[in-house]
């Protein structure tokens, strides 16, 4: 037995050393960590159980079969994050650059296929050259059985990817399918077809890092949610998301202990502006509600004028989606749609509640708004607010203009509690516009136009800048002071945590995509 231990010790001794001591120093001297230190930092301390340590490839083609190295290429396994079962695959560079064969393919969805069965998150940390290109179409195959998985496990477990490295032609597309990307600056990139395949197509000169690199897809594009300076950060902000979600889509999210004490906010009555064209930070509010150092904003650098993200109230986990007055006055257009019906479907599969800050002056007129379908891209979010179940709860601080009043999870569209601060303003349109068209002639006849214009608007204001004509109709459940408002959300989404709403038997609905 004695030798028999030591034949495994050796063998585990080839597996850690992986593509061996210089491509590890290489990893090193790119500011990147190996996909066994990644793990490491990932999970609780000596939490992980490998799984499929020896597995090796069986290609013969390319004088490969000289050429096998314990793992073949990826770290796959489970451990915990805070006590809590997940699942981990790492893909290690240093071996055939993590590039996917059909073996490093099968010890993926191996542990997708546990994740699923026990109910607990997937996640993925990509470092890769992409197909194995010694294998040809067993490798493409690899990467379907993966994408197959992904959409199978969505809305069932979370996912999360962490883009640590190359990830470039159909291999972006597993990421892609799960909950939530984040990119590492400077060392990691995502693209379809990189920049030598772009110039001659295109004849565009662009680098890498222009292309598909942390800030690219951050800002321009939106693949990516989160970005970290480097691979510690980065992991750290993995444990920081997964906190907010449950398990799988059976589990509600854990709570903190929390006990209610002093709830006043009394700073929140002054962030709104006494003139209603001043812009505001929402993240102020956000901020000012929120247990203390909880919120965790998504996309933070994409479509900034909605807010969207996860914090405590209380101690549960909330998801807040919020109009950002600072940015565009906080209208809705086709990304910052796109953005929030994406996460609200999130919040939706995962059972975490959905608090709705409102100041919308309406939707952004255009033709590239237009053009771009922004009737497609806004009935997005109309849909996916419509048919979330969970408890939804909504605040107009200010604006509710137009269609986006209806949009933004307002009662009609089956908000559990609609709370308005006194200085909600719920119309069809702003004063200018309104008074324009209903009081046309009467303005264009006037001796003094401006004199007729004010006291017109001065008179739509009344009528109509407030939110007591919906508070009448029952639409707004309650005008609130402002400084009552963490009470009462906190003693709303108490009332609602045993809420239950299935939407009619069916496949599956047709979200406009
Ligand atoms: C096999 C690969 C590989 C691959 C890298 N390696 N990519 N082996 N298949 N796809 C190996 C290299 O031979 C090298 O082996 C080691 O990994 C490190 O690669 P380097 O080139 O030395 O590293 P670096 O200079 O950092 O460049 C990284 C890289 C480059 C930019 C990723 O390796 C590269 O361009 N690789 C090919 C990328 C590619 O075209 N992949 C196929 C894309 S198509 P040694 O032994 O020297 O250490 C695709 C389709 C997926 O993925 C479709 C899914 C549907």
């Amino acid at each position: 037995m004695k030798d028999k231990l030591n034949l495994l010790r050796d063998l585990q001794g080839e597996a850690f050393a992986g593509g061996g001591e210089k491509r590890i120093a290489k990893q090193h001297e790119k500011g990147k960590l190996t996909a066994r230190e990644r793990v490491h930092f990932l999970l609780d301390e000596g939490s992980f159980e490998e799984i499929g340590m020896f597995v090796t490839h069986r290609t013969t083609d390319f004088g490969m079969d000289r050429q096998k190295i314990y793992g073949d290429g990826v770290i796959t396994g489970f451990g915990s994050i805070d006590g809590r079962l997940v699942y981990v695959f790492a893909q290690d560079f240093t071996v055939f650059g993590g590039s996917l064969s059909e073996t490093h393919a099968e010890k993926i969805c191996k542990i997708m296929d546990m994740a699923v069965k026990t109910g607990a998150p997937l996640i993925g940390l990509n470092d890769s050259g992409g197909a194995r290109i010694q294998e040809g179409v067993s490798s493409l195959g690899g990467y379907a059985d993966i994408f197959y998985r992904n959409v199978r496990a969505s809305g069932v477990i979370p996912q999360i990817s962490a883009i640590m490295g190359p990830c470039a032609g159909g291999a972006v597309y597993s990421p892609a399918m799960t909950d939530f990307i984040l990119m590492v600056e400077d060392t990691s990139y995502m693209f379809v077809t990189g920049p030598n395949v772009v110039k001659t197509v295109t004849n565009e000169e662009v680098s890498s890092e222009a292309l598909g690199g942390a800030m690219a897809h951050a800002s321009k594009s939106g693949v990516t949610h989160l970005t970290a300076p480097n691979d510690i950060e980065c992991l750290a902000a993995i444990r920081r998301l997964l906190s907010f979600m449950p398990q799988n889509c059976e589990e509600k999210p854990a709570s903190l202990p929390y006990t209610v004490g002093e709830e006043l906010r009394p700073h929140l009555a002054a962030l709104i502006p006494e003139n209603p064209n001043q812009p505001y930070d929402m993240r102020e509010v956000i901020t000012g509600i929120m247990d203390d150092q909880s919120f965790m904003e998504i996309h933070p650098y994409y479509a900034d004028n909605i807010v969207v993200g996860f914090a405590r109230l209380g101690g549960k986990s909330v998801g807040i989606v919020a109009n950002q007055p600072m940015s565009l006055a906080g209208v809705l257009d086709v990304n910052s749609s796109k953005k929030a019906a994406r996460f609200v479907r999130f919040c939706d599969s995962f059972n975490i509640p959905l608090l709705v800050l409102v100041d919308v002056p309406g939707f952004l007129p255009g033709t590239d708004q237009e053009w771009n379908a922004i009737i497609t891209n806004g009935a997005k979010l109309l849909y996916a607010f419509s048919e979330a179940t969970v408890p939804r709860i909504t605040l107009i601080t200010r604006k509710a203009y137009g269609g986006a009043y209806d949009v933004m999870n307002s009662k009609h569209i089956g908000a559990d509690l609609n709370y308005a601060w006194p200085s909600a303003e719920i119309a069809v349109m702003g004063a200018k516009g309104a008074i324009e068209i209903i009081f046309k002639k009467e303005i264009d006849e006037a001796v003094d136009r401006d004199a007729k214009i004010r006291e017109k608007e001065a008179e739509y204001n009344a009528t109509f800048a407030n939110p007591y004509k919906a508070a009448n109709r029952g639409f707004i459940d309650e005008v609130i002071d402002p400084k009552d408002t963490r009470r009462k959300l906190i003693k709303g989404f108490q009332m609602l945590e045993h809420k239950v709403d299935r939407l009619p038997q069916k496949k599956h609905g047709n979200i406009p995509l």
